[in-house]
């Protein structure tokens, strides 16, 4: 993919971009080097993983990978392939294990990718094979931010911190907001959708267009809604939502900033008890000892991180959705998704998180069928001769200046709708596709610690 032919197709700053980069499997081909292997990408939370030898799996690109606690307390991931003949060494989702043996030959590891033994050492191989160079080939950069641990394959690439940029700001809500940390529910969700990762991404960095559209059925529904600030909601009053574009093509979506989501939890809560009531006044205390703005904000609904990374974070007395857009080809992809909340949450709250989760934004969930559908229906309508002819139009607000006044929330604040979000998004991609650095942008807010 040379430099020439991406910037003729991702023509971001006349808001088209062609239909070719959802399709060709030779542009899918150079995502998986350009941005899969060079990119910071989402593998766990660190609640998934609070013992010696605990384990889960996912993918980094189209490469397995096992995110292993080693009974040394360290948090190490490796390619989940076997360095004799590429077995698949870890073949179960979660679990813990002091070691693994292969199923094919029984090459065996330790939790820190060492090759501790291999059968027939003796006999077969009469002694001649040096255990020390062929240990589990280990993902060389893995960092944590806030509890959220992400891995990336290219060992000269810039730190995590670095990564998010001003996304940290507010990443920082649902992290400090949190009583007790966040706790992923066990179990995760996985299902295939016959769409390209990209349409699923750029969905969530900003496109709240499609919601009362496609989700329009879910708002007749007498149910409690997920987001009980959304535009369809009694509790609307006179709600006035923004998208935050962020550094490196991260971006939030449907966010209010002056305190009305609070104003919604504090009714909700009400209703729920004094036990409820309480812990979102804590809530709010929480985010006002990082600052007011933070505390205005004090949540953002959905967004995503760059490139597959996608979080939902409705209100304190919703569930934390963890969304990854895994792909498996130009026009598949796997979703992978789990469910948090707060470890310290009243259990009546814990419940109905559960409740909501399931209800809305899980494989069987109202939202996600919805979105699936779309997903689906724009690659296949495509991916034809005649289709593949055309660009895709991102042209909604594209002269439009960043909203005056809110200088104390980082990054390029739009009205809301936009797809000043998307168009960011897709900036980041071409660079990266490109071979350039691009705009390796680095926000340092004083507000922000750096985090282990
Ligand atoms: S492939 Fe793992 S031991 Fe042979
Ligand atoms: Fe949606």
């Amino acid at each position: 993919m040379s430099d020439t032919s991406i910037q003729d197709l991702v023509r971001v700053d006349e808001g088209l971009i062609s239909r070719k980069i959802f399709v060709d499997p030779d542009i899918y081909r150079a995502e998986l080097e350009n941005i899969f292997a060079k990119c910071w990408l989402y593998l766990a939370h660190e609640s998934q993983l609070p013992n010696p030898g605990d384990y889960t799996t996912n993918y980094m690109g189209e490469d397995p990978v096992l995110i292993w606690r080693g009974m040394d307390g360290e948090i190490r991931a490796f390619l989940n392939s076997c360095r004799h003949r590429g077995m698949r060494i870890c073949r179960t989702d979660v679990g813990n294990a002091r070691q693994f043996a292969c199923p094919f030959h029984g090459w065996t590891y330790g939790s820190n990718g060492e090759l501790k033994t291999v059968p027939s050492f003796d006999d077969s191989y009469f002694g001649d094979l040096n255990l020390a160079e062929w240990g589990l080939h280990e993902v060389p950069r893995l960092a944590n931010y806030g509890g959220f641990i992400f891995g990336n394959w290219d060992e000269d690439a810039g730190s995590l911190d670095d990564y998010l940029g001003n996304a940290r700001w507010y990443l920082d809500v649902v992290i400090e907001r949190a009583i007790g940390g966040l706790e992923v529910f066990p179990g995760g969700q996985r299902y295939s959708v016959d769409g390209n990762w990209k349409i699923a991404s750029e969905n969530f960095v900003g496109d709240g267009y499609h919601i009362a559209q496609s989700h329009g059925s879910a708002f007749t529904l007498p149910a409690r809604p997920l987001n009980p600030a959304n535009p369809f909601s009694s509790y609307r009053g006179t709600l006035t939502y923004y998208d935050i574009g962020l550094d490196n093509g991260h971006g939030f979506s449907q966010a209010t900033l002056a305190g009305e989501r609070i104003e919604v939890d504090r009714m909700e809560a009400k209703e729920l008890g004094p036990e409820v009531v309480e812990y979102v006044e804590e809530c709010y205390a929480r985010l006002v000892k990082l600052s007011q703005a933070h505390a205005d904000f004090y949540a953002w609904t959905f967004g995503t991180l760059f490139p597959n990374f996608s979080i939902n974070n409705f209100s304190a007395l919703r569930p934390i959705g963890l969304m990854l857009w895994t792909p498996k080809g130009p026009g598949r992809l796997e979703v992978w998704q789990w469910g948090a909340t707060d470890k310290d949450a009243p259990k009546i709250l814990k419940d109905r998180v559960r409740q909501d989760l399931i209800r809305n934004q899980a494989s069987v969930g109202i939202l996600a069928q919805d979105d699936t559908e779309n997903f689906e229906q724009v690659t296949a309508s495509t991916a034809g001769v005649i289709a593949q002819r055309l660009d895709f139009n991102y042209q909604m607000t594209l002269d439009r200046k960043p909203v005056e006044g809110l200088d104390q929330f980082p990054g390029f604040i739009s009205t809301y709708n936009s797809e000043e979000n998307q168009r960011r998004y897709y900036r980041r991609y071409a660079e990266l596709m490109g071979g350039g650095e691009g705009a390796q942008q680095v926000y340092a807010g004083p507000k922000l610690a750096a985090r282990g």
